[in-house]
């Protein structure tokens, strides 16, 4: 094991870089002018511009549209990365040819844990099983100076609040949850492996300037009613897609009555109505939080910034205006309970017994599992532990399973301390690994439930589309907060509502649970646990050798992609016409192929196997040019080995669904080099063009019908528009493969000066190694 060594009160990678950021903020504003009142998201945002005027200027109508216009050019402060996403973002980073990181990263290894048993065993098997990823994201980080923390030490959303979020900070983190962070009042955005790798190299991450959607809480929680449930009535309110292109912004009086923890919650699942992220303004229990997880500088530093007022850095102007505003009483906020299969579904618990019944929901459920990254703090912990003491004092043990997972060894340490885990444990509960488990479907059930059986779960976690959790797609798995989720545990029933309703005891007494309590941090202060889960020193060694073995099926070493030819690609072949949706997971499934993730060669054997063939309405059937019929990926495979470039035409919003590099990597890898579709989704598009493929869309919808399967296309312009840096037009020439017919399409593009240089260099990784070794 590589030295390990905890964070100290001096650590200044820990601080936000807070007068850099204050002097920027004045920038900004001379730049949009002074009379402009900003949100805390823009504020945030633009003082994190690489170049603020040539982004807020550029293309917004001089500065009066920025939001959902600017493109931003940004410099994050930070990376996070678990180990899952890690692996490619890393083998990306090598390819450069740096020494370290430009900015302070850190690795956590919390995706690849089962829960099965318990966390004494569960962990090292899932070492074993693990061991060639683990150590190779180890080596990386001991060779390039990046943060390392072991399986076991925690999830990264905790580990990063606990450690590395601050008020003000930027961080990207290769991790749909990454907006946790925003419950201390940091911006930290959820990307793609190739993103965080702009950042560690120090060029700036493009994002497309969010609009902001105001979230206006007054009142105060009380009773049974959490932070939890803020998130999950906001979610009902406004859907998985309400979010989107939007930063959630938290503002009112309610705020100043809420936890960080509690906040963070908030923020965590704003990944599920899809926005960019969530923040909440400075507020006063951040300070507390800041000094018992040992950095009472930040919390000096972040009060002495926020005590400007609402002109400062870290809360928005007085005048800020939304986008979207929702308000929320919490006063009058009650417990909901979201589910199944979307977040969105969204149901008051005083109307939950009765919706179980009318949609003949299963009226028992076998598991209550609490904690994960969304909700595993120690006001969390405890609620739920007052509710345990309450119904063991009356001889109750839960009739549904009983699972904790803790967020990270410095919370389950303090309540291992603090005898909360005991009390979980003489109940009958199992605690957990601290890292993700079930909540990312390695969840080795032993219950008995048969996949395909319908059956119900409870969880504090914050996502629950089918198979999520134990890989059964027939379980119903209901969001709830932790105190709900241990409360209904003791009834084994779905339509029990602990508020109004009671229990019978062995002794035949009836029983009702008391609204639970707990405390938001730990008065003896936080534990820091075993010691080795510590992460390593960020210091880069170049001596230290990084581990991947050649015959490894699940590592393997990047090769360069070719630069664009000297002159217009000609003689492409049309591997795939796609009809209908193609999302990334279309593109690039997930399930059973997340153990390639590090591998490419491995993992493209998945690529486009969701595709529907426009042609016959077949999914994964592609066709040669003799009419042979082939799984997508092996035609692909079988053309690179004849030295035949390919593309593929496809419908709109090609590349929803989520930022998975690698959906563009692995066409480009198997030979890809033009997606010609009706319309992008506007990440997969960037992602393409970083890889080097050349996304384009129909200047007339109708020609995506004149196009077909092994028809041979040449560009015609698009060298042109590459080395002008974007201007100018391209077409394609198409030959048709059964009748030799040809004839012109217009295609549009959307290619950045930037963009174009990517493409021509092979790749932006390409682009970035060349500028690093120049
Ligand atoms: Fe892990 Fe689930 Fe959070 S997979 S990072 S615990 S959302």
């Amino acid at each position: 094991l590589f030295a390990r060594g905890l964070a100290t009160e001096a650590s200044s990678s820990r601080m936000p870089p807070y007068p850099k950021l204050v002097r920027n903020l004045e920038q900004v504003r001379r730049v949009l002018g002074s009379e402009r009142a900003l949100t805390l998201a823009e504020k945030i945002l633009y003082a994190h511009l690489d170049n603020a005027e040539e982004s807020l200027l550029t293309g917004t109508n001089n500065g009066r549209d920025v939001r959902g216009k600017a493109n931003l050019k940004l410099k994050p402060d930070r990376v996070a990365m678990q180990d899952a996403s890690a692996q490619m973002a890393l083998l990306q980073f090598m390819s450069c040819g740096l020494p370290s990181t430009a900015v302070p990263a850190s690795i956590h290894c919390d995706h690849m844990i089962v829960g099965e048993r318990g966390a004494d065993t569960d962990l090292p098997a899932s070492i074993k099983g693990n061991s060639e990823v683990f150590d190779f994201l180890e080596s990386a980080a001991k060779r390039y100076g990046i943060e390392f923390w072991p399986p076991g030490a925690g999830i990264i959303h905790q580990s990063v609040l606990e450690n590395y979020a601050a008020p003000g900070l930027m961080m990207l983190g290769t991790d749909s949850h990454t907006p946790n962070g925003g419950g201390l009042g940091a911006i930290a955005i959820g990307v793609g492996g190739a993103d965080a790798v702009d950042a560690l190299v120090d060029a700036p991450w493009e994002l497309k300037a969010p609009k902001v959607l105001g979230v206006r809480l007054e009142g105060q929680l009380s009773g049974w009613a959490s932070p939890k449930d803020i998130i999950l009535h906001l979610a009902g309110k406004l859907t998985v897609r309400g979010g989107t292109g939007f930063v959630v912004e938290y503002h009112g009086p309610g705020v100043e009555t809420l936890s960080c923890t509690g906040m963070a919650t908030c923020c965590n699942m704003g990944a599920e109505v899809g926005a960019t992220t969530s923040i909440f303004p400075f507020s006063p229990s951040m300070v507390p939080y800041l000094q018992s997880t040992h950095r009472g500088h930040v919390a000096e530093a972040a009060a002495e910034v926020a005590a400007a007022g609402p002109s400062s850095l870290l809360r928005a102007d007085t005048k800020a205006e939304y986008d979207q505003l929702v308000t929320i009483n919490l006063s009058e906020l009650e417990p909901h309970i979201n589910g199944p299969f979307t977040p969105d579904l969204s149901v008051p618990l005083s109307k939950f017994a009765d919706t179980v019944r009318e949609k003949k929901w299963p009226e028992t459920f076998g598991a209550g599992l609490i904690g994960s990254c969304t909700n595993s703090s120690y006001e969390d912990m405890t609620r739920a532990e007052n509710l345990v003491k309450q119904a063991s004092a009356a001889g109750l043990k839960p009739k549904a399973d009983f699972f904790i997972t803790p967020g990270s060894e410095q919370i389950r340490a303090t309540l291992d301390r603090d005898q909360t885990l005991n009390t979980f444990s003489e109940a009958g509960g199992v605690v957990l690994a601290n890292a993700c488990g079930p909540c990312i479907g390695q969840w080795k059930r032993t219950d008995g439930v048969p996949k395909g059986e319908d059956n119900a779960i409870f969880t504090s976690y914050n996502r629950n589309f089918p198979g999520r959790n134990d890989g059964n797609r027939q379980t119903m798995n209901f969001l709830a907060s932790p105190e709900l989720v241990t409360a209904l545990a003791y009834s084994g029933s779905t339509t029990f509502n602990p508020m109004t309703d009671s229990l019978i005891t062995p002794s035949g007494e009836t029983f009702k649970f008391q609204p639970p309590s707990g405390f938001d941090l730990p008065s003896a202060g936080f534990e820091e646990g075993n010691p080795n889960f510590l992460p390593t020193a960020a210091v880069p060694d170049a001596s230290a050798e990084v581990i991947v073995s050649p015959t490894s099926d699940r590592l393997a070493l990047l090769e360069p992609f070719a630069p664009f030819p000297k002159g217009d690609l000609s003689g492409l072949q049309v591997l795939y016409k796609v009809k209908g949706q193609c999302t990334t997971d279309t593109i690039s499934a997930a399930g059973p192929w997340l153990k390639y993730k590090g591998h490419l060669p491995n993992i493209s054997a998945n690529t486009l196997i969701g595709a529907v063939n426009a042609a016959t309405g077949e999914t994964n059937v592609a066709y040669d040019e003799a009419g042979k019929s082939y799984g997508i990926p092996e035609l692909a495979e079988q053309w690179k080995d004849r030295g035949i470039e390919w593309l593929v035409v496809a419908e709109d919003n090609y590349g929803e669904g989520s930022a998975r590099e690698h959906a563009a990597l692995q066409p480009r890898y198997l030979g890809g080099r033009v997606i010609v579709s009706k319309s992008f989704a506007r990440i997969h598009e960037t992602n393409l063009k970083k890889q080097g493929v050349v996304p384009l869309t129909f200047a007339n919808r109708e020609d995506y019908d004149r196009i077909d399967a092994c028809d041979k296309v040449d560009t015609v312009g698009l060298y042109d528009v590459l080395q002008a840096g974007g201007q100018g037009e391209a077409q394609l020439r198409v030959t048709k493969q059964k009748t030799g017919e040809q004839f012109v399409v217009s295609v549009n593009h959307t290619l950045s000066k930037d963009q174009c240089a990517f493409i021509l260099a092979g790749s932006a990784l390409n682009l970035l190694a060349k500028k690093a070794n120049a």
